[in-house]
């Protein structure tokens, strides 16, 4: 299981929705994914249909010396779970800071199901050694801004605060770096100042930020109270006029694509770069329907032909080709055999016919 931290140091930048909308879209890819709300607002529990109730959440696995939190996660969608929260939660912070290992417990917590999800995806909100404790679990690291200048100055920090507890605790934080992601919010469509704030920030953190801005729209909220993914909300009251509604669904979706891949190239250089997580082995190669399903990965995942053909470990030529033609058979090669550099990867393409050899 990866985990996905979503935190920031300001309020009101869109943590609790994004980690909902990017939670919600990994498990339309297929992946087994917990969503863990670590907010005393409980807003991610409220955006989930969660109970927001004392005793129901992450609370209750806190005052549990076995930190099991098997009992208290219900299930949201096909593939998506939630452990919830409530403002109980406030009171684990003293729990935490006077128990030994408290910045453990996060990690602890969700060792115990690891290997039922895929994903964690966590919701901080803004109590110390809760997000202590997030960031000790943290695999990848997903920092939410509005393009306006006050929440700009504040993007990234939680890269710094990560590394400074974690080498306090003697933990090593390589890697985090280029897992991690900025997310930008832009509030004014057309907004000159919005525009020269993520300019700026592109600048500064380069890479690190998502190349796909989030819009701002009212039906985002509307989602929200009435407890739906933002895709879901599109899909039963959207008009197809709606531009900003639209670009907020193929937005979340490109983050959850983006979060993904980095994890994946992130997980090659963990491994040394050559191993491949997972096979897929195209033996019988059906290659039209091959080729739809790496078109659906680039689009899904909101890739260029750089990273799709990194992803799936060919050639850019031969990406090109498959995108514009269909799949063919690289030349002196009589079967085709592709190495996504991700186990997701490898289960999006499960889809086609193949046959995947882990
Ligand atoms: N892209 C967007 N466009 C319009 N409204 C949005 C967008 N993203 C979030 N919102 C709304 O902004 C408000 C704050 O969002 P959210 O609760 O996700 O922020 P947060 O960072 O988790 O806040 P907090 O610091 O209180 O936990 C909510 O009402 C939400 O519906
Ligand atoms: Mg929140």
């Amino acid at each position: 299981m990866r985990v996905l931290v979503v935190a920031a140091n300001k309020g009101g930048v869109g943590k609790s929705t994004l980690a909902f909308q990017v939670a919600a879209e990994m498990a339309l890819h297929g992946l087994r994914v917990l969503a863990v709300d670590a907010d005393k607002q409980a807003d991610l529990t409220r955006y989930a249909r969660g109970p927001r109730l004392a005793g129901l959440g992450l609370d209750a696995v806190i005052a549990d010396p076995s930190l099991d939190p098997r009992p208290y996660i219900g299930p949201v969608a096909e593939n998506l779970d939630l452990l919830g929260s409530s403002p109980r939660l406030a009171e684990a912070d003293e729990v935490l800071s006077a128990a030994e290992g408290g910045a453990f417990f996060l990690h602890r917590c969700l060792g115990v199901v690891a290997d039922t999800y895929d994903w964690a995806v966590v919701d901080t909100g803004h109590s110390e050694p809760i997000i202590a404790a997030a960031m000790v679990a943290a695999d990848l690291l997903l920092m939410p801004t509005t393009a306006s200048a006050p929440d700009a100055r504040h993007a990234g920090e939680m890269l710094q605060t990560a590394t400074r507890v974690r080498r306090e605790l003697g933990l090593s934080s390589e890697g985090l770096l280029p897992r991690s992601l900025i997310a930008i919010w832009r509030r004014q469509h057309n907004g000159v100042a919005d525009g020269e704030v993520i300019e700026r920030l592109q600048e500064r953190f380069g890479d690190l930020v998502c190349p796909v801005i989030i819009p701002h729209s009212s039906r985002i909220s509307e989602a929200n109270d009435q407890r739906l993914t933002v895709r879901q909300h599109a899909e039963m009251y959207g008009s197809s006029r709606d531009r900003p509604l639209r670009a907020a669904v193929e937005a979340y979706a490109a983050i959850a694509g983006h979060v993904l891949t980095r994890s994946g190239a992130a997980s090659d250089g963990r491994s040394g770069g050559a191993a491949p997580q997972a096979e897929v082995d195209f033996d019988e190669p059906d290659l039209t329907r091959l080729a739809a399903a790496i078109r659906r990965l680039k689009s899904r995942r909101g890739l260029d032909d750089d990273q799709l053909a990194e992803l799936l470990g060919r050639s850019v030529d031969w990406v090109r080709h498959t995108l514009a033609f269909g799949a063919r058979h690289p030349e002196g090669e009589d079967r085709l055999t592709i190495r996504p550099a991700s186990r997701a990867a490898a289960r999006d393409l499960v889809g086609a016919r193949t046959r995947w050899r882990p």
